[in-house]
């Protein structure tokens, strides 16, 4: 057999990124963060899109050179349709397209949340792929769903937030603490080293498999007011523990809402994807729940968890096997449900 050359793109929010994939192997996965939204205190969809049209053609590039292939041997150019900032959007979809009309290759379309879960299906010795049917919670800056995957391409949302993404609701209430954009990792950073009981949130009630997180972010900020009022220095003094303990409130409600969604469906096969997948503390619930209950559970590697190409590189080649082709009059998709 012939082997499958893709080439992926992802410009969904603020990383541009680009992949090369050889059937289910990873070549390469070029990832170009923009620093630029941190002083805004998030991402400036005006001057994402202006970044990304700087970023792209070197960053599809390099992932071409690191792969070491000639561009003539690519079979498919895979691009994230959406969802995610049009602007952002238009600038990997008009380069995939006008790339696929150079090469005279197939084009491919991919929905980036699905890519964020079937990112478990790419070949890595350090991962073991999730059997079929299983459960994904996806958790990122834009969505927050339970999603049961029938098949590469039968999938079913469950549950999602009302509100808030859960990557919005670290985001936050980072910014409440007077931490920089994107807040989540400094959140998991400062919690290490924090007690979890030592502040309590609590947990909304949301009914069937639905989150909610914009409460916890108001309970945040009027602790935060409060507190402060009679010590100045409350943020200071308690860092560690003020995030130990948002960290376990967040990890609470998710967990909560997927014993749930295993009980219901009786699927105990669970994957996360997305962003906030990176988070320690919800790769280690993830990983007790194996043996507290009887879980097989699925945590992607971290360049596979935030925003990256290889993702869109793996639904390309399951498309491409497939058949699965889109047409050149195809759109970028802003609002694109899975
Ligand atoms: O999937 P992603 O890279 O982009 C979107 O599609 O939204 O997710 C970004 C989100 C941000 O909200 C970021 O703060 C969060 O993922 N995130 C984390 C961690 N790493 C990234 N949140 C908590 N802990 C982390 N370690
Ligand atoms: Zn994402």
């Amino acid at each position: 057999h012939k082997p499958i050359y893709i080439l992926a793109i992802e410009s969904s929010c603020d990383d541009t990124s680009a992949a090369v994939l050889m059937n289910d192997k990873v070549l390469s996965n070029v990832v170009a963060t923009q620093a630029i939204h941190e002083e805004y205190g998030g991402v400036v969809p005006e001057l994402a899109s202006r970044a990304h049209q700087q970023n792209i053609v070197p960053v599809v590039d390099q992932a071409i050179a690191r792969a070491n292939i000639d561009k003539k041997q690519l079979s498919a150019i895979a691009f994230t349709r959406g969802p995610g900032l049009m602007g952002s959007l238009l600038v990997g979809t008009s380069f995939a397209k006008s790339l696929s009309l150079g090469l005279d290759i197939p084009l491919i379309e991919v929905n980036h949340m699905k890519a964020h879960i079937l990112a478990h299906f790419i070949a890595d010795e350090k991962m073991t792929s999730p059997k079929f049917p299983f459960l994904a919670l996806t958790i990122s800056g834009g969505h927050t769903q339970v999603v049961q995957v029938n098949d590469y391409f039968d999938m079913k949302i469950i549950g999602q937030t009302l509100d808030d993404a859960v990557g919005e609701a670290f985001d936050k209430s980072a910014k409440i603490l007077g931490l920089p954009y994107p807040g989540g990792p400094l959140i998991d950073k400062h919690a290490a080293n924090g007690n979890p009981h030592k502040f309590e949130f609590p947990i909304p009630k949301v009914k069937d498999l639905n989150f909610s997180f914009s409460g916890l972010k108001t309970n945040i900020l009027y602790f935060i007011q409060r507190n402060t009022k009679d010590n100045p220095n409350f943020i200071n003094e308690n860092l560690e523990d003020i995030c130990a303990s948002i960290q376990y409130t967040i990890i609470e409600i998710l967990m909560r809402k997927l014993k749930k969604a295993v009980k219901q469906t009786g699927i105990k096969e669970v994957a996360i994807g997305g962003g906030v997948s990176a988070n320690s503390g919800i790769r280690k619930a993830l990983t007790d729940a194996q043996e507290k209950y009887g879980w097989k559970t699925y945590i992607p590697q971290f360049q596979y968890c935030t925003d990256n190409a290889a993702m869109i590189g793996i639904v390309g080649y399951h498309k491409f096997k497939n058949e699965i082709f889109s047409k050149q009059d195809i759109t970028a998709q802003a609002r694109y449900v899975i």
